[in-house]
């Protein structure tokens, strides 16, 4: 598994002391609050489990798949839910917990469902962003390490099902997607 990856781009370390510094940061925005902290599954799992650890309010989390129709490397803006909230989100600050922003449209679709639901604030954290990707305006209310232009695996994220339990975040090597 190892051998599949080309660069490591931020080491386990580096993503666990940021994930302190975006967990703190909420802490002091939600105080007094009790948030809706929603992951976006599947990539987002690992993510959720330690951001909610270092966020000190009282929160609930809760879960949600969605997909876009095709199965190519790129979004076609077209969302399908695939597992729904159990929550009601009416007047609830929601907070949505995403792994990586590429072209925002994915997102851009889930916060509108998300207002239409009437929930009183929706914000997103996300670990991980491409800005240079994006097609529509979306500019996440927090977020850790934005990346260049390259197709990534590793903490959540992954190739064909695989590598989404490598600590860090990396490149995969060309021959991987090639083979
Ligand atoms: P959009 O384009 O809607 O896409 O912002 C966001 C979703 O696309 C996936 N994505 C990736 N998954 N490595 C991955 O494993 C990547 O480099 C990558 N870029 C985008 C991801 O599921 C995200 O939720
Ligand atoms: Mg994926």
């Amino acid at each position: 598994m190892l051998n599949d990856i080309k660069e490591i781009l931020y080491s386990e370390e580096e993503i666990q002391s940021k994930i302190e510094e975006l967990g703190k940061q909420i802490s002091v925005d939600y105080e007094g609050k009790n948030p809706l902290v929603i992951c976006v599954l599947k990539g987002a799992f690992i993510f959720m489990g330690d951001l909610v650890k270092r966020i000190s309010v009282p929160l609930e989390t809760d879960f949600m798949a969605v997909s876009s129709y095709g199965q190519s490397t790129k979004s076609s803006g077209v969302v399908k839910i695939i597992k729904d909230l159990d929550a009601t989100v009416e007047n609830r600050d929601v907070l949505i917990v995403e792994d990586i922003i590429d072209s925002g449209l994915t997102l851009s679709y889930l916060i509108d469902i998300l207002k239409r639901r009437n929930a009183t604030s929706v914000k997103i954290v996300t670990l991980f962003d491409k800005p240079v990707r994006r097609t529509v305006e979306l500019v996440p209310d927090y977020s850790g390490f934005e990346l260049p232009d390259s197709f990534v695996v590793g903490y959540g994220l992954d190739y064909a099902e695989q590598y989404r339990n490598l600590p860090f975040i990396g490149v995969l090597k060309e021959e991987v997607y090639s083979s």
